[in-house]
């Protein structure tokens, strides 16, 4: 099966336009009166582990996995509330931190598939 996310570190070989993605993403979600209660005060954590993920995710090092262990997304998020009103806030919030950062321009399309396809997979209620 074709992968079309998995060659995307390849291409920018920087880690700097994810850290710059997921400080985006988190700045929206700061203002966020739906998700942002659902985050820990201190979103440092949150930051590192969601750059450290899609760096990994793309085809870059694994040092999330490394850090800690298999993803299981899916049990990961199931301690919070996710239903369609969560998805869509996150889907939102992560569309425009992409479209603020250029590195990703060319990868727009295979990326949004996958968030988009990846958030509804999170739905837990
Ligand atoms: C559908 C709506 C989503 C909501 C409401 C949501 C919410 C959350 C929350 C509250 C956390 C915990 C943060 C913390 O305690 O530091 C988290 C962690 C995380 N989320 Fe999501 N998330 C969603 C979708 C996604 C998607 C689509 C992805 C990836 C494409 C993702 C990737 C991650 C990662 C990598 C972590 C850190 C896991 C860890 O290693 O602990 N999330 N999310």
């Amino acid at each position: 099966m074709i992968d079309p996310i998995a060659h995307i570190y390849q291409d920018l070989k920087d880690t700097a336009p994810y850290y710059k993605l997921v400080d985006e993403f988190y700045a929206r979600v700061e203002q966020d009166e739906l998700l942002r209660p659902m985050y820990p005060a201190d979103l440092a954590d949150a930051k590192r582990h969601l750059a450290l993920f899609l760096i990994q995710r793309t085809g870059g090092e694994t040092t999330y996995s490394d850090e800690r262990g298999h993803p299981r997304m899916r049990g990961r998020h199931m301690p919070f509330r996710i239903g369609v009103p969560e998805r869509d806030a996150w889907m939102r919030n992560m569309t425009e931190a992409l479209h603020s950062v250029p590195q990703f321009a060319p990868h727009e399309t295979a990326l949004l598939t996958f968030f988009s396809d990846f958030a509804t997979f999170m739905i837990n209620q």
